[in-house]
C-alpha cells in the first residue's frame, strides 16, 4: 500500500533527522505565522517593546538601578515613542545591537527599524 509506504518513508526520516531538526522546522514556521500577524504597526511596535524590555531594558530603561546614563541618552524605553529622540543613524544600529538575539525577535526588530525609517520619510514628504 502507498500510504504505508509513506509513513515508513516519514518515520525513517524522522529518526534519520531527528525530532530536533522537525521541531526547528515547526518553530520557524509558527514564527513566520506571528510576523504575519504583526504587519499592524501596534502589534509591531508592543511585540519589539516587549523585546527590547527584556534584552536591552537593564541599560536602556530609565526606572531600573541598573540603568545606565550614557544607555538612556541614546534611548530611555519609558518613552512611549522611544525611538523618537534617535537620528536615523542610530535607528538603523538598533539591528547591530539586537544581533544577539534569538532569529524571530531579530526579524521583528529589523522589520520594526524599516517601519519607523519609512515612517520617517513619509511624514518628511
Ligand atoms: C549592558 C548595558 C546595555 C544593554 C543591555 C544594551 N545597551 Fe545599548 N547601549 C548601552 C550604552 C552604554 C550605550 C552608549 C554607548 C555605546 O554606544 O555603546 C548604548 C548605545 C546603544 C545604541 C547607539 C549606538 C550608536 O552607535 O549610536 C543603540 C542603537 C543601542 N544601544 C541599542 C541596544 C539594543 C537594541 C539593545 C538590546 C538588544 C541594547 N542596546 C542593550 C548599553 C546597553
Amino acid at each position: 500500500m502507498k500510504t504505508t509506504r509513506a509513513v515508513r518513508l516519514f518515520t525513517s526520516l524522522t529518526t534519520w533527522t531527528g525530532p530536533r531538526c522537525l521541531a526547528v522546522v515547526m518553530v520557524a514556521s509558527s514564527g513566520a505565522k506571528a510576523l504575519a500577524a504583526e504587519t499592524s504597526g501596534d502589534q509591531l511596535n508592543a511585540a519589539v517593546r516587549r523585546i527590547a524590555i527584556d534584552h536591552c531594558g537593564s541599560c536602556h530603561e530609565g526606572s531600573r538601578a541598573s540603568a545606565n546614563p550614557a544607555a538612556l541618552k541614546i534611548f530611555d524605553l519609558r518613552d512611549e515613542d522611544w525611538t523618537a529622540r534617535m537620528s536615523d543613524e542610530q535607528v538603523l544600529k538598533l539591528n547591530g545591537r539586537g544581533k544577539s538575539l534569538r532569529p524571530t525577535d531579530r526579524a521583528r526588530l529589523t522589520q520594526f527599524v524599516a517601519r519607523v525609517l519609512e515612517n520617517r520619510k513619509a511624514s518628511s514628504q
